[in-house]
């Protein structure tokens, strides 16, 4: 592999998408490539265009905005034959066309096991029961009256994020090796105040959120962690919850398994044990090489994906570039991200932009000159625990091949001399 050296590099293995054609590669004037009077007139510069011709549609003839039509490229995808129904599935968040850090409420990946459950907010209750001394039942109007409420912005992580890839490159395209996380701004009132108005018993050590879907999810939760930072929520980006994120309420458990973020929540009891449930046994759990597996491994660890380029975003220019991307820790605040274009011999600094909020994503950049040539395009991530994010050669060093969740390695994107752009893995 010219440029690559002696880098073994191993292409995915099933490339059901092809990257959209880098075409060919337009020119080398850099950014805003057209020169005026270049060749001839331009007629999107010379002629009146349609939109300019009449009056387009007033105010409130779109009572609730959508995105252009010229965007409809820019939805959720899912991949057909990963699961066998639609209802216990996933749609992945399409994070090579989205930029900044929150994630638009429409695109955010979905995950049900049952479906979307559409519920009827006048008829939705949350309960709270077991250990406590007074057992209460909350309409959603009981819940907004209650005072300190919060807007926080943390990202969702599945745990299965990345599963496919435990064994190689597999999926081609960030949308579905990476696309299982989204980051919104929720509103709504810490699961502390509401267990505090209850009163939790002495013995009272533990949570258990339980879903009113027709998949009943139910999960333990410590109640350090209820009483640290856990949220029950009924807004995401400024409005009601989506149906698909759990409308009218979710519980939101910042930095861990996106599983634990019951969505339709409808009762919490407090337990002085762990439950056990499915999604805590059989699912959820990391099978090791010796046949034993890691359970209540609840924490996200710090990961990051180059978003741009990636497989459904080609380099379409020679001349100046940039590399986006973003990234992530249940651990924390991110403190710093590494690129690098050739594979990890040289590392540079990315540019974080904006906010940088700890269980957050961020958004980072590095600008560069492509001149055609291979690259080999990584990211890695190091949060403000001093944690780094591992190859996934050392991840499987510890954890065997058996496992399906918590795949937080450093992601390979090979940049051919054409442009194009493909899932690969090196060691
Ligand atoms: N809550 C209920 N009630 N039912 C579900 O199927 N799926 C869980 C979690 N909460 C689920 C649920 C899983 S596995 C994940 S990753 C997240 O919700 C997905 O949240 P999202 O659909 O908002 O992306
Ligand atoms: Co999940």
């Amino acid at each position: 592999m010219s440029g690559n050296g002696d880098r073994l590099v191993q292409l995915g293995r099933r490339r059901f998408l092809g990257a959209a054609g880098a075409g060919a590669v337009a020119s080398a004037l850099g950014p805003g490539a057209t020169r005026a009077g270049a060749s001839g007139p331009d007629p999107a510069i010379t002629e009146v265009q349609d939109w300019a011709r009449s009056l387009g549609d007033g105010v409130a003839v779109r009572p609730y905005g959508k995105p252009s039509t010229f965007e409809k490229h820019v939805i959720r995808r899912d991949v057909e034959w990963l699961t066998a129904s639609r209802e216990s599935s996933v749609s992945f968040t399409p994070l090579h066309q989205l930029d900044g850090v929150i994630t638009p409420s429409g695109l955010c990946f979905e995950r049900h096991h049952a479906g979307i459950a559409e519920i009827d907010p006048a008829k939705h209750r949350l309960m709270i029961n077991g250990l406590v001394e007074r057992q209460m039942v909350y309409t959603l109007e009981d819940l907004k009256r209650f005072p300190g409420r919060v807007n926080r912005v943390h990202f969702l992580e599945c745990v299965a994020n990345s599963g496919m890839e435990w064994r190689g490159a597999q999926l081609n395209g960030c949308q579905f090796t990476h696309g299982m996380v989204h980051n919104v701004m929720y509103t709504g009132v810490p699961l502390k105040t509401l267990l505090e108005h209850c009163g939790v018993r002495a013995n009272g050590k533990w949570v258990l959120a339980e879903g009113g879907d027709a998949s009943t999810m139910t999960r333990s939760l410590p109640l350090e962690k209820a009483l640290k930072d856990c949220l029950v929520v009924w807004a995401m980006n400024g409005e009601a919850l989506r149906p698909e994120q759990g409308y009218p309420l979710r519980l939101a458990v910042p930095g861990w398994e996106g599983n634990m973020w019951v969505k339709w929540l409808r009762r919490i009891e407090i337990g002085d044990q762990p439950w056990h449930q499915r999604e805590e046994t059989s699912k959820y759990t990391d099978l090791l090489a010796d046949g034993r597996a890691r359970r209540f491994t609840w924490i996200m660890d710090a990961k990051s994906v180059v978003t741009n380029p990636s497989p459904q975003a080609p380099i379409r220019h020679k001349g100046p570039a940039v590399l986006s991307g973003i990234a992530w820790s249940g651990r924390g605040a991110i403190q710093r991200v590494d690129v690098t274009l050739d594979g990890g011999r040289n590392w540079r600094h990315a540019r974080i932009d904006g906010s940088a909020l700890p269980l957050s994503l961020v958004r980072f950049y590095a600008e560069f000159d492509w001149n055609g040539e291979e690259l080999l395009v990584q990211s890695r991530a190091i949060d403000d625990t001093g944690y780094v994010q591992p190859t996934k050669d050392e991840l499987r060093k510890v954890r065997g091949t058996n496992s399906i969740y918590h795949n937080n390695g450093i992601q390979t994107w090979l940049v051919r001399t054409s442009g194009e752009t493909e899932n690969v893995e090196i060691s």
